[in-house]
């Protein structure tokens, strides 16, 4: 058996402790190396059932750090790379865009420049359909709509993006990308729409929903969003894009009452404020390219996925009592405050 040895970034935040987790569980052809910085969004709590795996090593580290990346390169031999590290929440890049340029961009941007210093196999680039930008009342976003993001956060990860498909382009660099649509499921930081709204109702707080919140979001469970990022890190072509998305639209409002009846809360908990900066109007993501071409479909129903992820906020109350306690609090109330 030949082990593959892959650095992988971010994996102490949602989606990336999601991945290493189920990852671990089912191969142990696969050593990770999980580099995370740890800002407010990484939770090593969310790893548990890695730690102490022999195929599993934790660094504390920033990718935008050159010498720490190259080191690691080096001393793990590392061949492949899957890139979650991110800044990823839209409302924190609109209250301030700097990091999200340096971690999203330059900070891929170095893990490039080493893949390429130190001939990687395969470099998986996770992004998002938000880089197309926002649909009208129909149509979806294919590999070929074209990129027109709207926020600091989108336009980071459409830069990345494109550095990544230069480095292909330039040097032939394995890189492959995945655009997947709004994911949902434990582990999920407290800011993000599905986790706030649960964690306000369970706490009897005001539900802040933008705008007329009719906006639509097309949600993925995000276990079929990681089951789908270790086919294309398998089986994906290089130089190549996957959108990922289950076909799933829903309106915010539909979301919100759904939370509330699940908890048997009522609906006077639901505040209409001030709507977000620039914000999108609709998402939706045409999946027809990994779904023909690798084999792959969503496989959890919405219905039930979403009871599985109240369930779980329910019955993990301290870990997020812990998050929202903590500088998550001071977030909120510059960012709800006067909306
Ligand atoms: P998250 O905010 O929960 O986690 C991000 C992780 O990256 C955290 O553990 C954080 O500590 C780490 N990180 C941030 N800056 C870093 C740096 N400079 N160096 C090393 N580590 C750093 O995000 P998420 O929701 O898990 O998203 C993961 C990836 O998936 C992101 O690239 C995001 O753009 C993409 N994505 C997310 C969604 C979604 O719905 N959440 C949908 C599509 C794509
Ligand atoms: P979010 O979870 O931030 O994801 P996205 O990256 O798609 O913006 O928000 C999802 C949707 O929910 C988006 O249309 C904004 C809306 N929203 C609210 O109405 N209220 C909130 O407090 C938050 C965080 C989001």
């Amino acid at each position: 058996m030949t082990t593959k040895n892959i650095l992988v970034t971010g994996g102490a935040g949602f989606i990336g402790s999601n991945f290493i987790n189920y990852i671990l569980l089912l191969r142990d052809d696969y050593f990770i190396i999980n580099l995370d910085k740890l800002t407010y969004a990484g939770n090593l709590e969310n790893l548990k059932p890695s730690e102490g795996k022999k195929n599993y090593h934790f660094v504390k580290g920033d990718i935008c750090n050159n010498e720490l990346v190259d080191y690691l390169f080096k001393k793990y031999s590392i061949k492949f790379v899957i890139n979650f590290a991110a800044e990823s929440h839209v409302d924190r890049s609109i209250l301030g865009s700097e990091i999200f340029y340096r971690t999203n961009v330059v900070g891929t941007n170095v893990l490039l420049e080493a893949a390429l210093r130190y001939e990687t196999e395969k470099f998986i680039q996770i992004s998002t359909d938000e880089v197309y930008g926002s649909l009208g009342l129909s149509g979806s976003f294919t590999e070929q709509s074209q990129l027109s993001p709207n926020s600091p956060y989108s336009s980071s990860k459409a830069a990345a993006d494109l550095a990544a498909l230069a480095f292909y382009h330039t040097y032939g660099l394995p890189v492959v990308i995945t655009r997947c649509s709004n994911n949902y499921g434990q582990f999920q930081f407290p800011e993000k729409l599905i986790p706030l709204m649960i964690i306000n109702s369970i706490n009897n707080k005001k539900l802040p929903v933008y705008g007329d919140g009719l906006n639509v979001r097309d949600w993925i469970y995000v276990v079929d969003h990681i089951k789908a990022a270790e086919l294309i890190f398998e089986k994906g072509r290089p130089g190549e894009v996957y959108n990922i998305g289950a076909n799933r639209e829903m309106k915010n409002i539909e979301i919100v009452k759904l939370i509330l009846n699940k908890l048997g809360k009522g609906e006077e908990l639901i505040e209409f404020v001030k709507d977000r900066a620039g914000h999108d109007r609709r998402y939706a993501i045409d999946s027809s390219k990994i779904q023909n071409e690798l084999g792959w479909k969503p496989v959890f129903q919405f219905e039930q996925a979403i009871n599985d992820t109240i369930d779980w906020y329910q019955q993990n109350k301290n870990w997020w009592e812990r998050i929202i306690s903590g500088e998550y609090k001071k977030y909120y109330e510059v960012q709800y405050k006067n909306r």
